[in-house]
């Protein structure tokens, strides 16, 4: 009941936005046969309409959502501030949640090691490097975080900027240009898309996973253009599952391509000792033009990294803007980032333990049928639920029972694709994920 009157409130606000919305196109549109009197009706609307910013569209939608929320008590799912460290369980509020809302996967972010590498590198070199690191801002950790990362790889180099969605739009915004076609999964995260956008560059989405069509595309188009990317996910961050990589390598060898592969998700999580997509197929580094990942995640840290041949790497030194002109990663999240690094190398139990707990939860909700879509049982697991109204009051209702996960709802998925996304750590318990399926099943059977 409470479902069907938020959805008459929900179509009553946007049947009035809209109205007002093309009321106000309506207007403008009369006054451009212009007279004297109707310029200055013009300006006055224009001066209503342009100059706040609680008119921008953008702002209406998300207010239009909370008043939603508000009215039918589902609060704001979002913000909420953890008190300490985010893992496998985390305090919000003074409670304790089990918590699955957090990337730290391999339990990295605040392991004992990590942080003291992170307060040494502060002891020497302070909080900041102040500059870009073409000017003044280059530390002997930036070259130790980028060796390392290359070799992960098996590749000449890498570079590391200072977020991880700034390196794809810099990377791709700088590499490519308006005579180019940029192929990209259907699912590809936002920060792939403001690359391309920015590019300027031909795009076009393929269906998710869709090496077969993917290759139609190009036979029938790669010859119209001059670079040609083809940008992957290693895992795919809203539905957990991964593209069929060596197919994808074999058609853009064929057709001339580039490939690119965003390994946020992936690395650290798949292969047996966490090096990602690469390990997990037993591929040669090199079959990959650009692998991109983050150190948000697995690395326990803050920024984006770009691995390949030395001409791509040095290229991206030189002129990616967001490299060029952004400062240098601070030496305490590069400190952080090298020992995660060396901590995984040292410690592939902690991969095997993640990638035990991915298939157990996946595994336990298959078998309690909740709906995990194209999930392949790693480190996402999302639980699909409809509406987004609904996925909040199921998140809601879980937190008040002692576990908190992130509703992820449109439009960063479709309305009917809401759901409940649930990132495991190598430090849940098996007894804290069944705990955690049976209530979901439970919430999820209620409706
Ligand atoms: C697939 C993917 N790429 C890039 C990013 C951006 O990384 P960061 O949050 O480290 O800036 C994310 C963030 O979650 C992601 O999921």
């Amino acid at each position: 009941m409470a479902n069907a009157q938020g959805f008459q409130h929900t179509s009553r606000l946007k049947d009035c936005l809209a109205r007002q919305a093309a009321e106000h196109m309506g207007r403008i549109a009369d006054q451009s046969g212009v007279t004297v009197e109707r310029d200055i009706d013009m300006r006055k609307e224009a001066s209503d309409t342009w100059d706040r910013f609680d008119r921008h569209p953008g702002y209406q939608e998300i207010r239009l959502i909370q008043e939603v929320g508000a009215r039918l008590g589902a609060g704001n799912p979002f913000f909420k501030a953890h008190e300490g460290v985010a893992g496998a369980t985390t305090r919000i509020n003074g409670r304790e949640y089990i918590n699955f809302a957090s990337y730290n996967y391999l339990g990295l972010s605040g392991h004992p090691s990590v942080s003291q590498a992170a307060i040494e590198a502060i002891g020497r070199y302070g909080t900041s490097v102040s500059a870009s690191r073409l000017v003044s801002g280059e530390r002997p950790l930036h070259r130790q975080l980028e060796a390392a990362l290359a070799c992960s790889y098996g590749v000449a180099d890498a570079i590391v900027f200072v977020s991880g969605h700034a390196t794809n739009t810099s990377t791709i915004g700088h590499l490519f240009g308006p005579k180019d076609l940029i192929l990209y999964d259907a699912l590809i995260h936002n920060s792939v898309l403001q690359g391309v956008a920015l590019s300027g560059a031909k795009r076009l989405a393929f269906p998710h996973n869709d090496w077969a069509r993917l290759d139609a595309i190009l036979t029938k188009r790669r010859r119209l253009f001059e670079r040609v990317l083809i940008v992957l996910e290693g895992i795919y961050s809203m539905d957990g599952d991964y593209p069929d990589l060596p197919r994808f390598i074999e058609l853009k060898k064929r057709h001339r391509a580039w490939l690119m592969v965003d390994e946020a998700h992936s690395f650290g999580v798949m292969g047996k000792t966490g090096k990602g997509i690469r390990e997990h197929f037993g591929l040669d580094g090199r079959d990959v033009d650009i692998w991109m990942g983050t150190l948000s995640k697995s690395l326990a840290s803050c920024g984006g990294y770009i691995a390949g041949e030395t001409a791509l790497v040095e290229h991206l030194r030189y002129r990616a803007p967001g490299f060029v002109y952004s400062v240098g990663m601070a030496p305490p999240m590069a400190a952080a980032a090298l020992e995660a690094l060396r901590y995984i190398e040292t410690h592939p139990e902690r991969v095997a333990r993640l990638q035990d707990n991915g298939r157990l939860f996946f595994t336990l909700a298959r078998n309690a049928a909740i709906d995990t879509g194209y999930c392949a049982g790693f480190a996402v697991v999302p639980a699909i639920i409809g509406s987004s109204l609904r996925t909040v009051n199921v998140a809601n209702l879980l937190f008040q029972q002692g576990i908190n996960v992130q509703p992820i709802l449109y439009p960063a998925v479709q309305e009917n694709k809401a759901r409940l996304r649930f990132f495991i750590s190598c430090e849940h318990s098996a007894e804290q994920i069944r705990r955690t399926v049976d209530l979901l099943a439970d919430e999820i059977a209620r409706g």
